[in-house]
Formats: C-alpha cells, sequence, structure tokens
C-alpha cells in the first residue's frame, strides 16, 4: 500500500450494511495489518451519538458478525481510528462540521490525503452526499494530491433513466477512475476464479463455446425472506436486486471472450461485449421467456414461513416478483443457439449461487443404450465454493452399465477457509485504487438496458405463486422443459461434511 494518509468517511454508518459487513470487514482488515498507521474512519449517520457510544455498538456488531475469532488489541485498535459525525443528508450545515472534522483529522495541510467516500445509504440519498461534498471543496476530479474516490452499494439506479441521471450528478463531480460501484459477488472467490478456470485450462478453453455447450444454468437461491428491508424489497422486486446486477455480471464473466491481456479495462471491454450481444427482449416474447413468481406461505429449513404479502413493510396486494426465471440468448459467433437460464428467488428450498455448463451428448452411439448423461460442470460460488464434474463411468462387473459419477474440486478443502470476504477484498482495493472488481458504467447502463423490457411488463403481470421452501413456480419448470431441457437441481457436494464438521 502506497505510504499516504488514508480517510475513509462511511455515510450510513449505522446501517445494517456498516454492522454486519464494513465493520468486520475492516477488523479484519486491522487484525491481518493491511490498514496503515495514519488510516482513520469517519462513521457518518443521522442519530445524534458520542464517539465512545458509536464505538460500543461498532465493538459489539464485530464480535457478532466478525468471521475471525476477535482479539481485544487489534480491536481496540481499530475503534481507536473510529470517530462519529452527525448527519442530516439533506441538510447542508451538516457537512459543514463534516468537513471540519475531515480537515482535523487528515490535517488542512496534508497534501497526500487519499480520501475515500463510502455511501452505505439508500440510493435516493446519492445525489444530495455528492452535490454536498462538491460544495463544501471535500470532493472534485483530481487525479492526484488529495485523491478522492467514491463507493456506491447497489442497487444503481431503479431504471435505466435513473441510473443515467445518477450516473451524470456522480460523473460531474467524479471522474471514472475516481469512481467504485460495489458488486459485491465479483469480490467472490469463486468469480473470480472463472476467469482462471477458463482461460488457463486447455481441457475447458477450446470446449467453451456453442460447439460443445447444450445450454448453461445460472441459479442465486436464497432461503431468506425479505427480513428487515421489505420497503426496500417492495420497490425494488428480484429484477433489480439481483438479476441487473449479479447475475448480468455472472452472464458476462461466463460469456466473454478471451480478454488480449490480463488488463482491468480489457476484461471490462469484453464483458460490454457480451452485455450488447444479448438478444433485445421483445414484448410479445416475454411470456415465452420469463416467469415472474412471489412466495406463499410454507416451510422452509422444517420452519413454517409467512407469504411475501405478510411480511413486515410489505404491501398486501403487492406485485413485486420475489422469484424471475429468464431465457437469455446471445447473438454472437460464440453462443448462437446456446440458451442461458438464470433463475433467482427468495424462500426457496435451499441457499446456493452456481452456474452449471451442461455439454452437448456425445455425438456417437456406441453407448447410447446404456443412456449415458449429459457432462455438466457445476460451478459453485456459495456455499461449498468448488466445482463438480460429472461424467459417465462403467460401473463395476461383468455388464456395461453406465452410471454418473462425480469429480470434486472443494476449494477450502485446498485452500483453507480463509478466503477474504467479498467487503474486506472490496475495501482494500479501493483503497489500493483497484477497479478491477468494480463495475464500470457502459456494464451498469447495459444491463439496465436488458432489463427494461421486462421491468415494464412485470409491473402490469400478477406473480405465478409458489410455496415457499420449493424451487419455484410450476411456470418456470415449464419455460425449460418446452426447450426438453430440465433444472438442474442444486445438491450437497461429496465434501459438504467435511466442511461442517
Ligand atoms: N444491508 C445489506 O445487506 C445490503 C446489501 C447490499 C446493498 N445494500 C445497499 O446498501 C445501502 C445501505 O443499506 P442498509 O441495509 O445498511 O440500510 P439501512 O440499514 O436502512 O441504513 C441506512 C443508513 O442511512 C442513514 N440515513 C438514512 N436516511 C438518512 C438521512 N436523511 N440523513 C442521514 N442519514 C440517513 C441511516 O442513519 P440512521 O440509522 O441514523 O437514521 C442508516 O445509517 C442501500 O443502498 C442498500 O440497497 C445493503
Amino acid at each position: 500500500m502506497k505510504e499516504t494518509h488514508c480517510l475513509l468517511t462511511i455515510f450510513g454508518a449505522t446501517g445494517d450494511l456498516t454492522h454486519r459487513k464494513l465493520l468486520p470487514a475492516l477488523y479484519f482488515m486491522e487484525q491481518e495489518k493491511q490498514l496503515k498507521d495514519s488510516f482513520s474512519i469517519i462513521c457518518a449517520a443521522r442519530k445524534e451519538k458520542s464517539n465512545d457510544q458509536y464505538r460500543k455498538e461498532a465493538s459489539d456488531s464485530i464480535r457478532k458478525f466478525s468471521r475471525v475469532k476477535v482479539q481485544d488489541e487489534a480491536l481496540s485498535k481499530l475503534l481507536s481510528r473510529i470517530r462519529y459525525q452527525k448527519i442530516e443528508f439533506k441538510n447542508n450545515s451538516y457537512y459543514a462540521s463534516l468537513k471540519n472534522l475531515i480537515e482535523e483529522i487528515s490535517g488542512i495541510k496534508c497534501s497526500h490525503c487519499e480520501r475515500i467516500y463510502y455511501l452505505a445509504v439508500p440510493a435516493e440519498f446519492f445525489g444530495d452526499i455528492i452535490t454536498s461534498l462538491k460544495e463544501m471543496g471535500l470532493a472534485g476530479r483530481q487525479e492526484s494530491e488529495a485523491y478522492n474516490r467514491i463507493m456506491f452499494e447497489k442497487p444503481f439506479g431503479h431504471d435505466l433513466k435513473s441510473a443515467r441521471e445518477m450516473n451524470h450528478a456522480i460523473t460531474s463531480v467524479f471522474n471514472e477512475s475516481q469512481i467504485y460501484r460495489i458488486d459485491h459477488y465479483m469480490a467472490k472467490e469463486l468469480v473470480q476464479n472463472l476467469l482462471v478456470l477458463r482461460f488457463a485450462n486447455s481441457i475447458f478453453e477450446p470446449l467453451w463455446n456453442k460447439e460443445y455447450i447444450d445450454h448453461i444454468q445460472i441459479t442465486v437461491a436464497e432461503t431468506l425472506g425479505v427480513e428487515a428491508r421489505g420497503d426496500y424489497y417492495d420497490k425494488a422486486g428480484a429484477l433489480r436486486d439481483i438479476i441487473q446486477n449479479h447475475m448480468m455480471q455472472l452472464v458476462s464473466l461466463v460469456a466473454m471472450e478471451e480478454p488480449k491481456k490480463f488488463d482491468i479495462e480489457e476484461i471490462r471491454n469484453q464483458k460490454v461485449k457480451v452485455l450488447k450481444s444479448i438478444k433485445k427482449i421483445a414484448k410479445k416474447d416475454i411470456s415465452k421467456i420469463a416467469v415472474k413468481g412471489q412466495y406463499s406461505k410454507g416451510a422452509v429449513g422444517g420452519r413454517d414461513v409467512a407469504a411475501y404479502t405478510e411480511e413486515a413493510e410489505v404491501k398486501k396486494n403487492s406485485r413485486t416478483e420475489t422469484y424471475v426465471a429468464l431465457k437469455l440468448e446471445i447473438d454472437n459467433k460464440m453462443w448462437k443457439n446456446v440458451p442461458f437460464y438464470l433463475r433467482t428467488g427468495k424462500r426457496l428450498r435451499d441457499r446456493t449461487t452456481e452456474i452449471a455448463i451442461v455439454y452437448k451428448k456425445v455425438p456417437f452411439g456406441l453407448f447410447s443404450k446404456q443412456k449415458p448423461v449429459k457432462n455438466i460442470m457445476v460451478i459453485r460460488v456459495q456455499p461449498y465454493e468448488g466445482i463438480t464434474l460429472q461424467f459417465n463411468a462403467k460401473v463395476p462387473g461383468n455388464k456395461v452399465i453406465i452410471d454418473n459419477v462425480d469429480m470434486d474440486f472443494c476449494h477450502e478443502c485446498k485452500f483453507g477457509p480463509n478466503s477474504p470476504e467479498a467487503y474486506e477484498r472490496l475495501l482494500f482495493d479501493a483503497m489500493n485504487g483497484d477497479q478491477t472488481l468494480f463495475t464500470r458504467w457502459d456494464e451498469v447502463e447495459n444491463a439496465w438496458k436488458i432489463i427494461e423490457p421486462l421491468l415494464r411488463d412485470f409491473n402490469d403481470l400478477n406473480p405465478c405463486k409458489y410455496e415457499a421452501g420449493t424451487w419455484g413456480p410450476i411456470e418456470a419448470d415449464k419455460l425449460i422443459e418446452k426447450d426438453g431441457r430440465k433444472w438442474i437441481e442444486p445438491k450437497r457436494p461429496s465434501y459438504a461434511d467435511q466442511l461442517e464438521k
């Protein structure tokens, strides 16, 4: 890390994200000695609090949510870096106090002070905060000296129009090189591993195209409902919450062509090329390629759970989708006629994020009587990070009987349990000015363009109901089955028990 003073200001520091993710991530970085002595943190939010009060709450959250055993010495050191600042996002006078604190901490004459602003706040406040930072002289398009960076949480906009407006407001104050749009899926180890898997293995790379691949399935399944975020979720829905960002990132990484070099802009260019090649969704086709679902009551993990419309802060007559199944086609040479089936939902049977590459059947019929299955490679992003390759093998004995067997790569068994958590990696990279895992504006814009027709259509559509604790509505099964295919039931890998011991 460069020897400069670094000041992180977190807006929304009393919120769920800060307490569950950011503070524990900062603690881990402290324990790992990744923070320089001169590093400081300002935690800003609306509630009135003393420094001591905030540090006590931060300490409780770190102890509760840290993924590593908390050491008192490292915790005290981290807490000593924190100052609390009351702020009202829409009231300019509070920014004057914030400016005083920033200057007091960094030293007004400090010419090498890197400032990072982390907006862990609802998106409706992005514009107010940026404008006030600019007016106070706390932010601007700078490439050197006091280098300001800004980090944003998803969702980036509510639709294409609002995303463009938001981006316009941001880029009038910051250069693209100062903007860090977070999609925390990008920081997951198995997502980063995708490029290595594809481009560093001659057994996979030549087969990664329409000649050998029948179709691709991507599943992002949650067992959770909306928890305490009913108000946010009811306005967002699964299209905005998962498909527009996380799933479009996964599609572009799976489908992109090999970048000429391992260079951030080159990788982003290839990802954007994929997004631009996704076939435009025509209104007349929506009912054939998309399913909108919403959970009704049921049981998840042996526990009875309420219907979506009974959740706190959700409208009783809400039509918001908690489930989406979608068939996409990529109109280029590499993927012609290879469908990408996506599905995501809340209150599903199991929690999993996985990508299944389903290969074509062998062209010859030597063993056709024995009914060999299609080869499938499952890339498990979470939980049980790893890769499973399913292939056909002969069952021992005199007769030729074929069974399908799994070859498992368990990430944690091989590399240990201490892979960086997504927010540790994202904060570390932002502090180091590395934008590789962050989303460039044209990625966000093109992802919105893809789902825009669905957003409009879904607005007027009643959702198909599915029982909580199942894999989604029956209509989603029909969507894939009419193409002669089936959803691949996520399964526990052979090493799951070993990890849970
Ligand atoms: N939570 C997650 O797991 C998660 C995951 C991915 C993305 N995100 C995104 O991250 C952002 C924050 O989410 P969150 O769940 O942490 O939200 P949250 O729990 O509602 O926290 C919102 C924060 O903003 C502050 N705030 C709200 N209105 C304010 C105002 N007018 N002036 C000053 N402060 C104000 C609140 O301060 P007070 O408490 O003092 O009022 C609180 O600190 C959102 O954009 C969300 O979509 C969250």
